[in-house]
C-alpha cells in the first residue's frame, strides 16, 4: 500500500467512529415523553376454592400440611390470576387481571412477598400494565402499602404504590380495595 491508499483506510475509519459515537449519543438521549400522575381504583376479587380457583398453591415444605386455617405457612408458593373490578360487587365490570406469585416469606410471623402483573383490559390503559414486586402485610387488613416497581405501555418507567384495604375475607373469597397512584410516562 503506498501513503495515499493508508490515509484513505485511516480516513475511513476515522470516519465511522464518528458516525457511529453520534448513533450511540442520539440512542443516549431517547425521550420518554411527559411524566404525568395516575390514580386507579379497581378491587381484587380472590375466589380460593371451588370450579375456577383464581389463586392456587404450586409448592409448598415438604412436611408442612396446608389446611383452611393454615394456607399460608413459611415456604407456600401460590400462583394468581385474579379478575379485577371497577366496583366491590364481584359481578361490576371487569378492568383486568391481576397475574402472577404469592409468596409465603415470614419464618415467625406470617408475611407474604407479592410478584404481580397487574394488567388493563378495558379503558384508558388497555393493553398496559404495571409491576408490583412487594412485601403484602395481609394482615394489616385497613392499610397496606404495596411497591410499584415498573410498567409497560403506557406506564413504561413507572414506579408508584398500591394502598390496599380487605373488604371480605374468608376461606373461599378475598375481596380487596386497591389505590394506586403510579408516576409513569405519557
Ligand atoms: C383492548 O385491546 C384489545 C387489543 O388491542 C382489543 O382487542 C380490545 O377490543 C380492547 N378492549 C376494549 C374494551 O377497548
Ligand atoms: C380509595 O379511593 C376511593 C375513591 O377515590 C376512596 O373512596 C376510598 O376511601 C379509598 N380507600 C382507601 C383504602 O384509601
Amino acid at each position: 500500500m503506498n501513503n495515499e491508499r493508508i490515509n484513505n483506510v485511516i480516513f475511513l475509519h476515522l470516519l465511522l467512529l464518528f458516525v457511529l459515537t453520534i448513533v450511540s449519543r442520539g440512542h443516549a438521549h431517547y425521550s420518554l415523553g411527559k411524566e404525568k400522575v395516575t390514580h386507579l381504583h379497581f378491587f381484587f376479587q380472590e375466589r380460593l376454592n371451588g370450579d375456577h380457583p383464581t389463586t392456587v398453591l404450586v409448592a409448598k415444605p415438604k412436611d408442612t400440611v396446608i389446611s383452611a386455617s393454615n394456607t399460608l405457612p413459611f415456604g407456600a408458593v401460590y400462583v394468581l390470576d385474579v379478575p379485577l373490578t371497577e366496583g366491590l360487587d364481584p359481578n361490576s365490570k371487569v378492568v383486568g387481571q391481576a397475574q402472577g406469585l404469592a409468596v409465603s416469606v415470614g419464618q415467625d410471623k406470617l408475611m407474604v412477598v407479592f410478584m404481580v402483573d397487574i394488567g388493563f383490559t378495558s379503558g384508558e390503559f388497555n393493553g398496559s400494565s404495571f409491576s408490583v414486586l412487594s412485601r403484602n402485610p395481609i394482615l394489616e387488613t385497613n392499610h397496606r402499602e404495596l411497591a410499584i416497581v415498573g410498567g409497560r405501555g403506557k406506564f413504561r418507567m413507572a414506579r408508584g404504590f398500591a394502598e390496599h384495604h380487605t373488604l371480605t375475607a374468608t376461606t373461599s373469597v378475598v375481596v380487596v380495595e386497591s389505590n394506586v397512584t403510579i408516576f409513569h410516562y405519557e
